[in-house]
């Protein structure tokens, strides 16, 4: 009896057999499980309730309204303003640094091993792949403004990245790191390597 369901069950065969072959292989229409078709109209209809609620209807945020408020949440939480919201801090109107604890911070973010300051310019700032920052000679400014902004932006031209390596320092610690190459000046360290005069001009301070 058992034997004959089987052959029956192999007999319909025929009957849902899709015709196409490949290599002696054969494909039999077999309905969907249910399971399977139920969760895959159960997607479609989550589609529709989705695209109406957040697209549609805009009942739910957005990316940029979700990424706004867990802005402001973390701004509540841990007291920082939104770098939208930061004053625009003019590096002309900043001085130097002349106390000792500010050249002491600066001097820590220059031989910083993260900043890699040192790899380029030296841990005297003498100069190896970059040039000596203790000279007279500066090509792209030679005041505290100018060097803040060399530093932030780098010279990727020329190998130096934003930053030395590409990681952000504070207003702040560009401005003690700055103030510390100006208190280099004339310190004429071992091996300075020397200016590249055609394209240097003196530095007027
Ligand atoms: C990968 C190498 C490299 C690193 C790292 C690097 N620099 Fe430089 N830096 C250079 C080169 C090369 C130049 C010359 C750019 C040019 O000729 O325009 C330069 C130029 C400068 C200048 C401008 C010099 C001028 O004549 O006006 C300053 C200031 C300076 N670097 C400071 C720094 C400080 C501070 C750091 C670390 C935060 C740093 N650099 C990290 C390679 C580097």
């Amino acid at each position: 009896m058992e034997e004959k369901e089987k052959n029956l069950i192999l007999d319909d065969e025929k009957d849902i057999l899709l015709g196409h072959e490949y290599d002696g292989i054969q494909e039999l229409d077999n309905p969907m499980p249910p399971w399977w078709l139920y969760g895959f109209y159960f997607t479609i209809a989550l589609s529709v309730v989705y695209l109406l609620w957040y697209d549609v209807l805009g009942i739910g945020p957005s990316q940029s309204e979700e990424y706004q408020r867990e802005m402001e949440q973390a701004a509540a939480r841990y007291g920082i303003e939104s770098p939208a919201d930061a004053p625009a801090v003019d590096f002309a109107s900043l001085e130097v640094f002349t106390d000792s604890e500010n050249l002491e911070l600066g001097r820590q973010v220059y031989i910083r091993p993260t900043q890699l300051c040192i790899t380029c310019h030296g841990a005297q700032g003498q100069g190896l792949v970059g040039p000596d920052l203790t000279n007279d000679y500066w090509k792209h400014g030679c005041d505290l403004p100018s060097l803040m902004v060399s530093i932030r932006e780098g010279f990727p031209q020329q190998g130096m990245p934003a930053y030395g390596s590409g990681q952000r320092l504070t207003d702040l610690e560009l401005q003690q790191l700055a103030s510390y190459l100006i208190s280099l000046r004339g310190t004429e360290p071992e091996g300075a390597k020397p200016p590249d005069m055609s394209r240097s001009e003196p530095c007027e301070l």
